[in-house]
Formats: C-alpha cells, sequence, structure tokens
C-alpha cells in the first residue's frame, strides 16, 4: 500500500497562533492523501447504507446541524489510516438524511491549539445566518501521548458556504484542574446560546459543564449542570442535552453522555465504551434534577459518542459511532483501508415512563431496492433444524414477528451474515434466560461474544438491518416496551444468507419480509 506521508508531517507551524495557510494546506494534503487510500479499499466489510470515510478511520459524529437547506454530518476521522491519529473533521451532507454526498475534509490540525487534534464538537446556524462549529483543541502536554495529560481548549470555526471553514480560535480557554474538558454541545434556549461539556474534575469525577454567551464569541461558565453519581465514573464525554414531549404531554430534558471508568453490572454496561442516558426537569438558571437512573441507550456491542439534531420538521435525530476503541476490528488487522462507521439515523422519543426510544428514521424506507420478500403466514421450524430464508442477500431490511407463545424451542431465531458451516450472527430468544440475544460467537472473524435485552413476554417484533460489516436489532415486545442492539458483525468469506433457526423444540414466526437497501451514496 502506497502511505501517506506521517501525520505530524503535515506542515503544522506551531510558532503561529493563527495559521491560515496552514489550515488550506493540511485540509488539501488530508484530503488527497484520503482519496489516494480509497483505491486501496477491500469492500468486503464496507458500508452500503452507513457514513464512512471513503477511506481511512472515523469515530464520534460531530457537528450535527440543518444549514442552507442541508443536513451536515461531520464526523471525527483519520484521514491517512484505519486507526486513530491527528483528528480531522470529515464531512457528507443530505438532503433528506436518507441519501449522503462527500464533501471535502473540513477541519484539520492547522493552529498551536489543536496541534494534537480537532477532537469532537458541535454545530449551529448563527444570527448571521453562517454555520458555526465548536470543538475542543487538543494538545497532548508531552507533545506525544497521553502519560503527561492533556490541554483541552474550546475552539470556534466559522463558514458562509458550509463547505469551508475559517478557524477562529480558543473561544474557552483551558479550565486550571480539570483532567479533561472536552467536546462543545453548543443550542440555543431563548436568548441565550448554551454550551454542555464533558470534564473530570480535580477529585475525578465525571461532570457535564454548563456555559453560556450571547453572541456565541464569549463563554461565561454557568455551572455543574450535572455530576455523575457514581464514584467510579471520571469524565463523562460527548454530552448532549435536549428537550423532548411526553405522549401524555410533559416536557422533560434528556442528558446524554458517555461515562468512563463505569463498570459492569450483570448485562448492563458490559462494553468498554458505554452511551446512556438520564432524563430529568430543568429550567434556565436552575440545577438539571434527575427523575431516572443512568440508563444505556443501545444495548448492542458497538454504540458511543451519540449526538442530536433537531430535522427541519422538529424531530429529534440521533447518530452515533459504531464504536470500538480497545480491539482492533478485521478491516484494521487485514489493512482493509478504512475502519468505522455510524449507526443509522434514528429518531428518539420519550415515553410516559420516561424511557428514551430510538428507531430508525422512517425515510430509510427509501433506499429499499425492490418488492419486499414476503412470508404472511406463519412459518414454523421444526426441532433442532435450519430453514434458509435465501442463500445469498447483500445489505438488507428485515422485519419478522416470533410468535413466542407457539415456540416449544429453547432457543430460536434469525441467522443473519450466514456462511458456511452455519456461521453467522445470531438474533435468539432464550428462553431458558428470558432474553433476547444478539450473539456472534460464530460470526467469522472479529470480536465474539453476545449482548442481550430481558423479554418481557408475548409476541416479539423484530426490524434487523444488515450491512455489509453491521447488524441493528429493533425489538418491540407484546407490552410496548422496545430496545435496540447495535454491533459489529464481520462475516466470513462466500455468499451471505438468512436462515431461522430451532434448538430442541420448534419455533414460530410471522410476517416476514425482506428488502435488499441500496446505497446512500449519490457519486
Ligand atoms: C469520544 C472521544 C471524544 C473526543 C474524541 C477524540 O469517542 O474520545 O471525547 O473528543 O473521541 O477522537
Amino acid at each position: 500500500m502506497n502511505t501517506p506521508p506521517p501525520p505530524n508531517n503535515r506542515g503544522i507551524d506551531k510558532r503561529k497562533d493563527r495559521t491560515v495557510d496552514s489550515l488550506e494546506t493540511n485540509l488539501a494534503t488530508a484530503t488527497a492523501a484520503n482519496a489516494q487510500l480509497s483505491h486501496e479499499i477491500n469492500p468486503r466489510w464496507y458500508p452500503a447504507f452507513h457514513i464512512a470515510a471513503q477511506a481511512g478511520w472515523i469515530n464520534d459524529p460531530n457537528g450535527l446541524c440543518y444549514f442552507n437547506d442541508r443536513y451536515h454530518v461531520f464526523f471525527q476521522h483519520h484521514p491517512y489510516s484505519a486507526h486513530w491519529g491527528p483528528m480531522h473533521w470529515g464531512h457528507v451532507t443530505s438532503r433528506d438524511l436518507v441519501h449522503f454526498h462527500r464533501e471535502p475534509i473540513a477541519l484539520a490540525p492547522s493552529i498551536e491549539a489543536d496541534r494534537d487534534g480537532v477532537f469532537s464538537g458541535s454545530g449551529v446556524v448563527g444570527p448571521d445566518g453562517k454555520l458555526e462549529l465548536f470543538y475542543t483543541g487538543h494538545r497532548w502536554r508531552n507533545g506525544v501521548d497521553e502519560a503527561d495529560g492533556n490541554l483541552q481548549v474550546q475552539c470556534r470555526a466559522r463558514s458562509t458556504d458550509g463547505q469551508r471553514f475559517n478557524k477562529l480560535g480558543v473561544v474557552i480557554d483551558e479550565v486550571q484542574g480539570l483532567r479533561h474538558f472536552r467536546d462543545p454541545k453548543v443550542f440555543r434556549a431563548g436568548e441565550q446560546w448554551l454550551m454542555v461539556v464533558g470534564a473530570c474534575s480535580a477529585t475525578n469525577r465525571g461532570q457535564v459543564l454548563l456555559y453560556r454567551s450571547s453572541d456565541l464569541s464569549r463563554w461565561d461558565f454557568d455551572s455543574v449542570l450535572y455530576e455523575d453519581p457514581d464514584p467510579d465514573v471520571f469524565m463523562l464525554e460527548c454530552p448532549d442535552f435536549f428537550p423532548l414531549v411526553t405522549p401524555n404531554g410533559a416536557r422533560y430534558w434528556v442528558l446524554t453522555y458517555c461515562p468512563m471508568g463505569k463498570r459492569k453490572s450483570g448485562y448492563d454496561f458490559c462494553n468498554d465504551h458505554t452511551a446512556g442516558y438520564v432524563v430529568g426537569t430543568w429550567a434556565e438558571g436552575d440545577h438539571f434534577r434527575a427523575h431516572t437512573p443512568f440508563r444505556m441507550i443501545d444495548h448492542g456491542n458497538e454504540f458511543y459518542a451519540p449526538q442530536t439534531l433537531e430535522s427541519s420538521d422538529g424531530r429529534r435525530i440521533m447518530f452515533a459511532w459504531m464504536g470500538s476503541f480497545t480491539i482492533p476490528a478485521p478491516p484494521q488487522t487485514e489493512s482493509d483501508g478504512w475502519f468505522g462507521q455510524l449507526t443509522v439515523p434514528r429518531e428518539l422519543s420519550l415515553t410516559d415512563e420516561l424511557w428514551l426510544h430510538n428507531e430508525p428514521i422512517a425515510g430509510l424506507a427509501r433506499l429499499r431496492e425492490d418488492q419486499p420478500t414476503v412470508s404472511k403466514g406463519q412459518l414454523a421450524v421444526p426441532p433442532n433444524e435450519l430453514h434458509s430464508l435465501c442463500r445469498e442477500i447483500g445489505p438488507f431490511d428485515m422485519s419478522i414477528t416470533v410468535d413466542r407463545d407457539r415456540c416449544t424451542a429453547e432457543r430460536y431465531g434469525v441467522l443473519v451474515h450466514h456462511t458456511y458451516a452455519d456461521r453467522g450472527t445470531y438474533i435468539a430468544v432464550d428462553e431458558q434466560q428470558g432474553r433476547l440475544v444478539v450473539d456472534r460467537r460464530t460470526t467469522g472473524l472479529g470480536n465474539g461474544g453476545y449482548r442481550s435485552i430481558p423479554l418481557t413476554g408475548g409476541a416479539l417484533t423484530l426490524r434487523i438491518l444488515v450491512d455489509n460489516g453491521s447488524v441493528e436489532v429493533f425489538c418491540t415486545q407484546a407490552d410496548g416496551t422496545t430496545a435496540s442492539l447495535t454491533s459489529y458483525s464481520f462475516p466470513s468469506e462466500g455468499s451471505r444468507g438468512v436462515a431461522l433457526l430451532a434448538e430442541s423444540g420448534e419455533a414460530a414466526f410471522s410476517d416476514v419480509r425482506m428488502h435488499r437497501l441500496g446505497s446512500i451514496w449519490d457519486r
């Protein structure tokens, strides 16, 4: 593979505080290197209907907003390799959140404040109609790594056309005593602009800090909006804070964040990177009062750093990163030239019991390429048999009802990414455990293990979105309970099919529908 120059040879001038020239040079270098890398991409697990870079690494969604008739989705991006490195902001746009267009890389390290990375942040449309980005400028104190801590400040960049950005420098300087201080999310509340930022306090507690501004330029510290009550939690990454109204008409505030240091608890918080929420009440000038404990947003293996935007018609839409920092994934170890993708956009709602519900935006159905393969009637799978629904299919969208009351099997469900020797990712009802399980033990490559949610009784409907390297399961139970499970899934070689399974007893399914899904890219 033709390796581009290492990231620290990109001509960052450490002597100047504002170097527009170096920004342009760095963007041009990064974009060219990325385009070159994209010729080397191995497409076997590359997503069709999820946002990923054309080459290289991505993590968190950033700067989600609606500007000039388009949605803008930025993301943490290392354009030079499939591994995390000095962060840039990649950029795509969309008119409908369904079909996307690739834009040039928007931000690269170029000023002293963001010398070692343009970290996560957000976007809003300012009062003068310009697109305003806020991000964390990141530096390693020793210039190399985390060993001696980091220096993080909040920065601003602005654009008239939504493509080229001018850096305006630091708007919130280093706060003495904080060990981490990053990921500004800016939003409008009445006459004010507010910003929530994640922090690790001097006493090593995870906090969300609130700042306010009347002009997006001068920011004043307001208060500690929230401190996670768990003393193990030392940092809250990527906070977001927004109102939602329940079906009963009650208005609450939802605070989402990613707690670092959270310990596993039974089936919960098992990922190295957990994203969750608390729901509460808050009014200007008052404290945020949590009415719920911290809960996971998604129950799969990879779901991190979510961020939301308000759509042009008022829906609250969330993207997350299918997050994985700890164990190198197959596309990295096998040098496929890319790694990292965002989840499909999901519409959020809040139940009267204050559970945060997420489901794929309705528009996703526009990616369906064909009439569904339908099986309206009931489908019984005899004990210990595998019933193949199709032997070869690319990315698809499936729904299926699991008639649990008619099942005698101990474990039964849907095997996706089904390759040779009955390998695949198994989405199964486990009656002994009383849980719905997404099991990657026989997927093929990559991290194994399983994730699961409790079953509450009665029939289940499952919506399953399968891309070349991922599975997203949305489950609705008879009592209305819903949950999502998002996981990478890297199948072995060979054709990829779908099958139904019944273990030790019979299984019964109905209303099976499958659609092939097309690409989100307009190029
Ligand atoms: C979350 C995160 C953020 C940070 C960014 C760096 O995944 O660690 O806190 O801004 O990634 O890439």
